[in-house]
């Protein structure tokens, strides 16, 4: 496993850094927030223009006051500056915090909208999709929009304004100084160029670099159990090393061209304010330029080499921010296979009501992919009241006639009806609402065991959460924790037994009342104590209830109405037992199979485990 190679996924693709289209769709999740963003806006037109004053004031109070000799009006020159700090430091406030706490709001609607749409996506989605990417569109790159809102876009202006704006003032003060000062920019403009070009290139490396880290952990950290149990620490460690070398190493070439950029965008800063000192010292000797202005153009060019650094940064924000969004709307954009009718298809009143559960199935055909047919012209009936287990061996299609009733997935060919409506003409709220389903692998979250049993149906009673765990037996085992029934529930429910498990499940199904209920029985043997509570447990959950169940226990469907045998995709057989056992056909094998296995497994294990 940890030697698969980990294929890059489009995580790493570093596209254009400014894509109009994608831009577009951002400026639309900021509309609602124009009122903050256009006050930013204007702060930081005032910051930029309050920014080129201080050099100028500077120059003022040279030439005109120190220069002279002239001592009158100093003071109002330097309260004029003092009020410009001021103003400074309060439009820098407004705009920092303004457009941090839009890029918060804009990144909590974007959360919102990918999860209502993860929440919208069918199961089959789910198939294709590894958990760890998902969980990176809400996490990282809806981050590196965040940076996006809180400091590139906006911030951007605020360089190009200051930069054009010092420019300007430069050549209205004197245009030979300012092409003097100006002349750097060639160097600079290559410098940058480089460095853009080799930042990317390594930031791409890093961002593959952590996907690598991430698959590697995500992998190792769930399949803990099974390193250890094969013993396969330090091969994995020595994997772990490989990549986390990798990831060191593309870091540190990262910084290298960092540690070379930033200086040498200083010294050439430093190199055009020698240049400024050389000619305009000549020139302010000769008398052609005023020493005011001369400090002030040193003064200036201090100021102009900080947005290009900034600029060059937030290039990355920029590209990395459009990266992220292609992605995130890519996600938002994948279509919704499986939908609600329109309203008013649906509204019938056949559909609302809550039926008897009268279901079938009609020449079904599916499959999950392409035409790798899963299930083959399957047809059954399961009338109201009825009991109907569901047999057969190991990829059968059992968990897949659940699936397509629940609407999990779509059928190609076929009908499945309930109370003679076609399920897809039914809302999906509607339909899933009839059942209880008890599946295969049950899944905790995370909340106490009584949380768990209600599932966010308020309404459900303690007493009620209390007495459907007492009909499923569930109340032992539960009572027997330190918290009973207010016990946190831990990661998924790993410190609960898998029987523990089901019972809870059972709990669950019979607490919230389904019309119709589905099983699936876990694959996995019980000892025979916890079988019978079981096989107790689900005769109180079937009760005057239609039932769908998938039973890997014959003993289980023994006493059903109607048992389906499936094999290979394909509806085999179907009768009650005593009928199917003298067919003498798919069931009387798996029967006899069965029995001869429990007969081993009764007398090898002498001691059936307590609950
Ligand atoms: N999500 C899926 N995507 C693609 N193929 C699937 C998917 N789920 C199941 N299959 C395939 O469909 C077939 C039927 O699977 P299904 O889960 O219905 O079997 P089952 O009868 O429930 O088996 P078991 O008794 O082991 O639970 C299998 O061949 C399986 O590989
Ligand atoms: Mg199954």
């Amino acid at each position: 496993m940890a030697r698969t190679k980990i294929t890059l996924s489009d995580d790493e693709v570093l596209g254009k850094a400014y894509d109009g289209r994608l831009m577009r769709r951002l400026i639309g999740f900021m509309r609602p927030h124009w009122v903050a963003i256009g006050w930013a806006f204007l702060s930081i037109v005032g910051l930029s223009a309050l920014q080129l004053a201080p050099p100028y004031l500077t120059k003022l109070a040279i030439d005109e006051h120190i220069a002279t000799g002239q001592l009158e009006g100093l003071g109002v020159l330097a309260s004029v500056f003092l009020t410009v700090l001021v103003l400074s430091y309060a439009f820098e406030f407004a705009q920092t915090y303004l457009m941090q706490v839009t890029g918060q709001r804009i990144i909590f609607d974007l959360r919102m909208r990918i999860q209502e749409h993860l929440q919208r996506l069918d199961v089959a989605f789910y198939d294709r999709n590894p958990v760890g990417r998902l969980m990176t569109r809400v996490t990282t790159d809806v981050d590196a929009l965040n940076d996006l809102f809180a400091s590139g876009v906006i911030t951007v202006f605020r360089d190009v304004f200051t930069l054009v704006g010092i420019a300007v003032v430069l050549f209205v003060m004197d245009w030979r100084l300012a092409i003097v000062a100006l002349s750097v920019l060639p160097l600079i403009a290559a410098v940058t160029q480089w460095f853009r070009t080799n930042a990317r290139q390594s930031y791409r490396e890093v961002r593959g670099w952590i996907a690598r880290i991430n698959a590697f952990l995500q992998e190792n950290i769930t399949g803990m159990a099974t390193v250890q149990l094969f013993r396969r620490e330090e091969r994995h460690f020595e994997n772990f090393d490989g990549v986390n070398q990798g990831h060191r190493d593309a870091n540190i070439a990262s910084i290298f061209y960092y540690a070379v950029f930033y200086p040498a965008i200083e010294i050439l800063g430093a190199l055009a304010i020698a240049a400024i000192l050389w000619f305009g010292g000549g020139w302010t000797l000769q008398g052609t330029l005023e020493l005011g202005s001369l400090v002030a153009f040193v003064l200036y060019s201090q100021r102009f080499f900080r947005p290009i650094q900034d600029l060059s940064e937030k290039f990355n924000v920029l590209q990395s921010a459009m990266a992220s969004s292609e992605r995130i709307f890519g996600l938002l954009d994948t279509p919704v296979a499986i939908v609600s009718p329109p309203t008013s298809a649906a509204r019938t009143p056949a559909t609302e009501a809550r039926g008897p559960g009268h279901i079938r199935f009609e020449h079904v055909w599916f499959a999950y992919r392409d035409e790798n047919w899963v299930l083959e012209d399957v047809s059954f009936e399961v009338a109201p009241g009825q009991r109907v287990g569901v047999v057969g061996a190991t990829g059968a299609g059992k968990t897949t006639v659940i699936n397509l009733l629940m609407r999990f997935y779509d059928i190609q060919r076929g009908r499945i009806t309930i109370d003679g409506v076609d399920i897809r003409e039914l809302p999906l709220d509607t339909l899933r609402a009839r059942f209880g389903l008890v599946l295969q692998d049950v899944y905790l979250f995370s909340g106490t065991v009584a949380d768990n049993v209600r599932l966010g149906r308020e309404s459900i009673s303690d007493e009620e959460v209390r007495r459907a765990a007492e009909a499923v037996h569930a109340d032992r085992f539960i009572s027997a924790l330190p918290d009973g029934y207010q016990t946190a529930v831990a990661e998924r429910g790993a410190t609960f037994s898998v029987g523990q498990r089901q019972l809870l499940s059972f709990a669950r199904a019979l607490a919230h009342d389904p019309a119709v209920l589905v099983l699936d029985e876990a694959t996995s043997s019980i000892d025979t104590g916890t079988e019978r509570l079981i096989q107790d447990a689900l005769h109180v959950l079937m009760a005057d209830r239609t039932t769908i169940a998938v039973a890997h226990r014959l003993s289980t469907v023994q006493d059903m109405d109607q048992i389906l045998v499936f094999h290979k995709g394909r509806l085999r057989e179907q009768g009650s037992h005593q009928e199917l056992l003298a067919h003498r056909g798919l069931y009387h094998t798996l029967y006899e199979l069965q029995y001869r296995d429990q007969e081993l497994a009764v007398t090898s294990s002498p001691l059936p485990a307590a609950t």
